[in-house]
């Protein structure tokens, strides 16, 4: 197979890219057995990124065909909030209510308002003037333990350190152990609590928990 290639994101890439959030969104599984609804999901996870901040995705081609991406966000203050998103298309497409998604969606809430309640949860996404820059990744799995995660990130972060922005973070599952793993080698730390996601449970029935990373650039880089 030829070399992946890695190239900025076009607007023709749109639906490939939506296509793999959906085929990657649970823990690099897809997501449908659990959310039946792949334009909801892709809005709240990749429809920013390609709608209003298209100059800051990349994505990887395996033998011709848009395989992965990284989607990125200079400042994440100007981000969709994914609950947002979610509730917006609950309104308006009644996804509250459709047999296939209407369990997720009340689980959510129901999770979210006994997170609270108990003290494990906060409606406020992360906020660190440090690192106002976040990003996403997936790759399908034929792009998978080349290299090619490690080059996407190297090339986002250059970017923005040339841009001057001091500091990028990311957010990821915590039972994501490979994701973990992987953000480590490319040199994020772990920062914050691991809070419980709302919504979000193992085929089994247990929680999943949120994990916050960080990487310091340019002049601060490597000292915190
Ligand atoms: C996580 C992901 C982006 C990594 O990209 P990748 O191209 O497969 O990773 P790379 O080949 O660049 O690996 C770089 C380093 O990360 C670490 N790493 C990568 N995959 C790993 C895994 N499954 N387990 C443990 N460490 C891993 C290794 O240290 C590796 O270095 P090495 O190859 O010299 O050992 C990719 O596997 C993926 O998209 N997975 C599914 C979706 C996902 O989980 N995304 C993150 C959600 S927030």
């Amino acid at each position: 197979m030829s070399e992946p290639v890695i190239r900025p994101y076009h607007s023709s890439d749109r639906e490939q890219v939506r296509r793999i959030c959906y085929l990657t969104g649970y823990l690099g599984d897809p997501a449908d057995w659990f959310w039946r609804d792949q334009e909801s999901f892709a809005d709240m996870f990749s429809g920013y990124y390609t709608d209003l901040e298209p100059e800051s995705a990349l994505v990887v081609e395996v033998g011709g065909e848009v395989s992965g991406y990284l989607l990125g966000c200079v400042d994440s203050r100007r981000a969709w909030n994914p609950g947002v998103v979610a509730a917006r298309h609950a309104l308006r497409r009644g996804l509250a209510f459709r047999p296939s998604t209407a369990r997720i969606y009340w689980r959510s809430i129901t999770d979210l308002v006994h997170d609270l309640l108990s003290g494990q949860g906060t409606l406020a996404p992360f906020e660190d003037e440090r690192y106002p820059a976040h990003l996403h990744i997936d790759l399908l799995p034929v792009a998978r333990g080349m290299g090619v995660g490690a080059r996407l990130v190297r090339r986002w972060l250059e970017e923005l350190t040339a841009k001057g922005v001091p500091g990028c973070h990311l957010e990821t599952i915590l039972e994501n152990t490979a994701a973990v793993a992987f953000f480590e080698a490319v040199g994020f730390r772990p920062a914050g609590r691991n809070l419980p996601i709302p919504g979000w449970r193992t085929p089994d029935g247990r929680r999943h928990h949120s994990q916050v990373m960080v990487q310091d650039l340019g002049r601060d880089r490597g000292e915190h």
